[in-house]
């Protein structure tokens, strides 16, 4: 078979990735969530992770004045909330109130947890990196939790329990095959 390669302009076309909820907060004020899907992982020792923000959004400034983030990974059951928080502002609405979404108290950090998601990643900003039309906010994890019934009987996270989903030129779409395990090809 033939392959033809055709040539496009430069775009930020890398699939699939993640939509995460963050959650922020500054001292006593109301907690805000912004859906980010520029994140990852950096690095594994210590372990840390970013998000990239643009500084128009409300969370920016939340983000570069408290240090702290959370971010909460949602399953498919909250892919509404999730396109909902990335469509209006926290200065407009409370998007706790209007999504049904639970705040409850962190351990490390300021910004709660989302109770729906079924993983919290508590962050605390190291490095700010700005690189044009996103600041880049990398974070050490000081904690991981869980939800007690996604977690398998060793106490490693089931991903067919937790149901993550991804995000693909501007599609939410399910990934829910599991294709091979870590080294799988490599045995024997
Ligand atoms: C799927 C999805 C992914 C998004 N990813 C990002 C992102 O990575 N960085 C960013 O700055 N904004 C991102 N946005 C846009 C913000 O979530 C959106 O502007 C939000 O309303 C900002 O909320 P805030 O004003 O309360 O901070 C994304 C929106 C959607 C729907």
């Amino acid at each position: 078979m033939v392959i033809i390669k055709v040539t496009q302009k430069p775009s930020t076309i890398l699939f699939p990735v993640p939509t995460v909820l963050v959650t922020t907060q500054m001292g006593e004020g109301e907690p805000n969530i912004i859906t980010i899907a520029w994140t990852g992982i950096m690095n594994s020792v210590p372990p840390t992770v970013y998000i990239g923000v643009q500084p128009i959004r409300y969370s920016h400034g939340k983000i570069k004045e408290s240090g702290e983030y959370v971010i909460n990974i949602p399953s498919v059951e909250q892919a509404k909330s999730v396109d909902y928080c990335g469509m209006v502002s926290g200065r407009d609405v409370n998007k706790f109130e209007e999504t049904g979404l639970t705040a409850v108290p962190s351990t490390h950090v300021k910004p709660p947890l989302i109770k729906e998601c079924p993983v919290n990643i508590e962050c605390k900003v190291k490095q700010v990196i700005s690189l044009g039309s996103h600041d880049i906010f990398i974070a050490e994890v000081l904690a991981v939790h869980y939800d007690e019934n996604v977690l398998d009987e060793n106490g490693r996270p089931d991903i067919g329990k937790i149901k993550p989903y991804g995000f693909c030129m501007g599609e939410y779409r399910s990934i829910s095959d599991k294709l091979g395990t870590f080294g799988y090809s490599n045995k024997g």
